[in-house]
């Protein structure tokens, strides 16, 4: 075996890392309102509906969200249920952190939302220290995505829990048709329009086409020793909700 292609695999990781670090920076500032537009506000009822999968255990939760990016999710959650007193959110991008900081201020939520710097791929957390751990329309984007599974288990406390929400694709045929064909054709152009980044959202697109979701990713969770494993297709299937527990003696 060559011994520096574990190097070279290192390098490529922080490339690609540095590379949607940059991304999200120059979106940052357009990403909720783009957001709105091509998800024709939908996004926010979903994010509620992950937000309302939560099973309350204890009156003191503390939160985990992945890849929190303008906070939304953090948000919704922290609203909905009084019985988190203390989330995080990480992100790869300050200026999408920045973004969510204002909107935890405006909602008066400082008290116990805090936003930071972080890479999924290595939490800066204690092992079986959060009793939830969320993620929305992030884990498309983490470069390693078996390591940051292996990564929110080591953090969540034996019996806490994961709420994923991610995009996926219709199973029936002909709404997959139709959606796709907005998907590759329209929503690039409208999106890279709308951002000033020449191909933000053709990588979105592509990233959304190669992402496992259904229960290709339901044994994915399976397989990182995750049990309880629910798969909840929303609006035909172009979003899913994946809710799962880490094992109670683990
Ligand atoms: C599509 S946005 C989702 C943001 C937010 N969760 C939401 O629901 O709107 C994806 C976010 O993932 C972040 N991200 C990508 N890879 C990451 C990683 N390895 N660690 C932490 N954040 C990451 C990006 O910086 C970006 O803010």
């Amino acid at each position: 075996m060559d011994p520096s292609s574990g190097n070279h695999h290192l390098s490529s990781r922080l490339k690609e890392t540095t590379r949607i670090e940059g991304l999200f920076n120059q979106l940052a500032k357009h990403y909720d309102l783009i957001n709105r537009v091509l998800s024709w506000g939908i996004d926010q009822r979903w994010r509620k509906k992950l937000s309302a999968q939560l099973i309350i255990t204890s009156p003191n939760m503390k939160l985990l969200d992945i890849a929190t990016g303008t906070g939304d999710q953090i948000i919704s959650l922290c609203k909905t249920h009084a019985a988190i007193n203390s989330a995080i959110g990480i992100d790869l991008s300050e200026n999408m952190l920045n973004i969510g900081r204002k909107k935890v201020k405006q909602r008066n939520l400082s008290s116990i939302i805090q936003l930071r710097k972080g890479n999924a791929t290595h939490l800066p957390f204690n092992n079986n220290t959060v009793d939830i751990v969320s993620c929305s329309f992030g884990l498309r984007n983490i470069d390693d995505l078996p390591l940051a599974l292996s990564e929110i288990r080591r953090v969540l406390k034996p019996g806490g829990q994961l709420l994923i929400l991610e995009f996926s694709l219709p199973k029936n045929k002909v709404i997959k048709g139709m959606y796709l064909g907005y998907f590759r054709y329209i929503l690039p152009v409208l999106g890279n329009l709308f951002s000033s980044h020449p191909d933000a959202y053709t990588y979105l697109n592509r990233s959304v086409e190669q992402f496992p979701y259904g229960i290709v990713f339901a044994d994915m969770l399976r397989d990182h020793q995750y049990t309880s494993v629910k798969v909840i297709p929303l609006s035909f299937g172009i979003s899913t909700i994946y809710t799962a527990q880490k094992l109670k003696r683990d």
